[in-house]
């Protein structure tokens, strides 16, 4: 089953993938957000859809371009709130979770109805309340034979940081990058990542682009 040359062999499987950053509201102009460009997650949807898989790219605000397969089902939210809705609805059927968002830790406590002003007031103070954790929520609803995949961005005690995370949330393999490394993070189009799996083994690849880091992520994913 080959189609352009490319192997099939995701075909029957319903992957959800998490991507890009999630919006916070302050008021109705103003967010915290952070610096994900989904890069990294749509080229996950685009190249598991190549390979056969029908995709739920579930997806916060991001401003690249992309033309995907209808294979691929685009939801677009705001928030972590609405993420996580979102990735409710979409685990119950899927075969594995690709949580490749970079999901904000914390939202305003109170978000105002009314745009603040500035004239007269001191400076706000914001208080914020965490977000609920996605990954960790999926991790412990997972039936027997769905996989859940995380992504750790570190800055520092690496592996460490990414082997507690993926026992923690109930995952079945962490995909690391690190942001020490040229070349690899936010925005740009390659990636240098390591990935830990649950079964023990652990996998470094050397700089390369998107699509193919992509590649190399659904593999590992095909041995669990
Ligand atoms: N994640 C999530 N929901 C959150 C926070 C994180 O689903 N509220 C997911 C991310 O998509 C990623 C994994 O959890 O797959 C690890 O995210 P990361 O931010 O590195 O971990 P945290 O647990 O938030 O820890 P910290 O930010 O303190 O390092
Ligand atoms: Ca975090």
């Amino acid at each position: 089953d080959r189609f352009f040359g490319k192997s099939l062999d995701l075909a029957g499987k319903h992957i959800l993938i998490t991507a890009g950053p999630t919006y916070e509201r302050i008021d109705p102009v103003r967010f915290i957000g952070n610096y994900s460009s989904g890069k990294m997650g749509y080229a996950l949807a685009e190249e598991a859809a190549a390979r056969g898989a029908r995709v739920t790219l579930v997806s916060g605000h991001v401003s690249i371009a992309h033309d995907f397969s209808p294979s691929v089902d685009v939801v677009r939210v705001e928030s972590a709130r609405q993420m996580l809705d979102a990735c409710e609805a979409a685990f119950a059927d899927a075969d594995a979770a690709i949580m490749c968002a970079a999901v904000a830790d914390y939202a305003p406590a109170a978000p105002s109805d009314t745009k603040i002003k500035r004239e007269g007031n001191e400076p706000p103070v914001i208080r914020l309340v965490k977000n609920p954790d996605i990954a960790r929520t999926l991790g412990e609803r997972k039936r027997s034979g769905q996989i859940l995949v995380g992504f750790a961005l570190e800055t520092d005690h690496e592996g460490d940081n990414a082997i507690s995370k993926l026992k923690s949330k109930n995952l079945d393999m962490i995909v690391l990058n690190s942001l020490r490394d040229a070349g690899a993070g936010f925005s740009t189009d390659t990636n240098k990542i390591t990935i830990y799996t649950a079964d023990g083994r652990t996998v470094p690849f050397p700089l390369k682009d998107k699509r193919e880091v992509a590649d190399d992520i659904l593999d590992i994913m095909l041995t669990l």
